[in-house]
């Protein structure tokens, strides 16, 4: 417990008008919301001082940690200067953020185009990809996530998401096989030749599209194809003349122990969307980035309002400074496999696979290790909301529901993470030994 800012009475008040104004059109487990008073690296403190262990990082925002100095120190600085002029002028930070992000990404990108978050940045990225190859379809990965506005909806596989829409949605997008390579469909017999793509030249022949629209790495369920994967998937790509457009929202920023997910497969997209800790947390910021070819034939369509505000953008400046002169991308390859071998050593019976690619992923749980049968829903439902009582702040993720998503700042230390096993470990039995 950390002393809240609040008295007892005041942190009920506050939660009981967040119950009675703000609108959350969704279930949420046990214990949530959380209502964060305050936070600091890997730990955010509730209203009445419970600290959590946050293995969300503010959903997958706060790469450098929560509140890091250099971050609030430059935006602190930057709202004496100047705040918003909207897409259709420009600041310094804005300007020296696109910079930034343009040497970093391939060499296939030369601009980038803020909007203000990952939804929208997808939005772009589709209206870019279909003025440039003149062709409306896109096709997309199973078990994809894209965003919830209408047209990243038309690009995110999950059936409950669609049907928030109210359905039907466009018909001019349509999926092509992931990489689940923990439940290949091929058996383990397959020596994998990739065979799961054995059909998409086919497809692109069938139906062709203007792109394909992937993430390196599925951050749903931490899906991370193997190398010739994308090398296969790539050429098909190429050999049909689909761009390539891939979304950094969650693996970019260096999530994934490199400064993008696309690192680790040296693709060389046309188009490269991003967000969530672009803005280092201040405010909300996004990206479309491209190349040469696509931005000549880009007409835009509207100038956002919001996008591109400075101090988002010299929060951002400043968080990839940090990431870089801080070590933490290389803190995140660390961590990541500190993570892999520690949660393997707990050899705990529901643990069917672990998996982090830096700091994104988790671990997956079943209930037989042997046949990998999902875990059932009450059983992972009760793990959820003992790991929440136990102050660990976590969310649970993939095609089945039953991965648990930890993907903390890139600042955790391994004490932290032993802290968050050792919770699990008893966790995991408790509820085994309750039935
Ligand atoms: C891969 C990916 N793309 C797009 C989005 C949508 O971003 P936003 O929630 O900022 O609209 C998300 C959000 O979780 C994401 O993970």
């Amino acid at each position: 417990m950390t002393q809240s800012p609040l008295s007892t009475a005041e942190a009920d008040a506050i939660v009981a008008k967040d119950e009675q104004y703000i609108m959350r059109p969704w279930t949420h487990p046990k214990g949530e919301p959380v209502i964060v008073a305050r936070a600091k690296g890997c730990v955010v403190t509730d209203v009445h001082g419970k600290d959590y262990l946050d293995f969300t990082a503010g959903y997958f925002v706060n790469n450098a940690g929560h509140c890091h100095p250099r971050i609030v120190e430059a935006a602190t600085q930057q709202l004496t200067q100047v705040l918003q002029v909207s897409g259709k002028h420009g600041t310094i930070p804005a300007i020296l953020l696109a910079e930034r992000l343009v040497k970093l990404l391939p060499a296939s990108i030369n601009q980038a185009f803020f909007s203000t978050g990952g939804s929208e940045a997808n939005e772009f990225a589709l209206k870019m990809a279909r003025q440039a190859s003149g062709k409306a379809d896109v096709a997309y990965l199973e078990n994809a996530y894209h965003g919830l506005s209408l047209g990243a909806l038309e690009v995110t596989a999950s059936e409950k998401y669609r049907e928030s829409a109210g359905k039907p949605l466009g018909d001019h997008t349509y999926t092509i096989p992931n990489a689940y390579c923990y439940r290949c469909k091929f058996g383990p017999a397959s020596g994998c030749k990739v065979e799961c793509l054995d059909g998409v030249d086919a497809q692109f022949a069938a139906r062709p599209a203007g792109a394909v629209l992937a993430e390196p790495i599925q951050s749903v369920g931490g899906l991370a194809p193997p190398r010739k994967w994308w090398d296969r998937l790539d050429a098909l790509r190429k050999k049909h003349g689909m761009l390539l457009v891939i979304d950094e929202v969650q693996t970019g920023l260096g999530r994934t122990g490199k400064m993008f997910g696309l690192d680790h497969y040296g693709l060389e997209p046309e188009i490269v969307s991003g967000g969530k800790g672009l803005s280092g947390g201040v405010g909300s910021l996004a990206m479309t980035c491209a190349g040469t070819e696509v931005i000549k034939k880009f007409f835009g369509g509207t100038t956002p309002t919001s996008g591109g505000n400075a101090v988002s953008a010299a929060a951002g400046l400043a968080l990839i400074g940090t990431l870089l002169d801080e070590g933490m991308i290389d803190n995140a390859a660390a961590m990541g496999r500190h993570f892999t071998e520690a949660a393997w050593a707990l050899r705990d019976p529901w643990i069917g696979d672990v998996r982090f690619t830096g700091l994104l992923g988790g671990i997956e749980l079943v209930a037989d290790i042997g046949t990998k049968a999902v875990l059932p829903k009450k059983a992972l439902a009760a793990v959820k909301d003992a790991l929440h009582d136990a102050g660990m702040l976590i969310t649970m993720s993939g095609t089945h529901g039953n991965v648990l998503r930890l993907q903390p700042p890139l600042v955790v230390t391994a004490a932290q993470i032993d802290t968050f096993l050792a919770t699990l470990k008893q966790v995991l039995a408790t509820v085994r030994a309750a039935g």
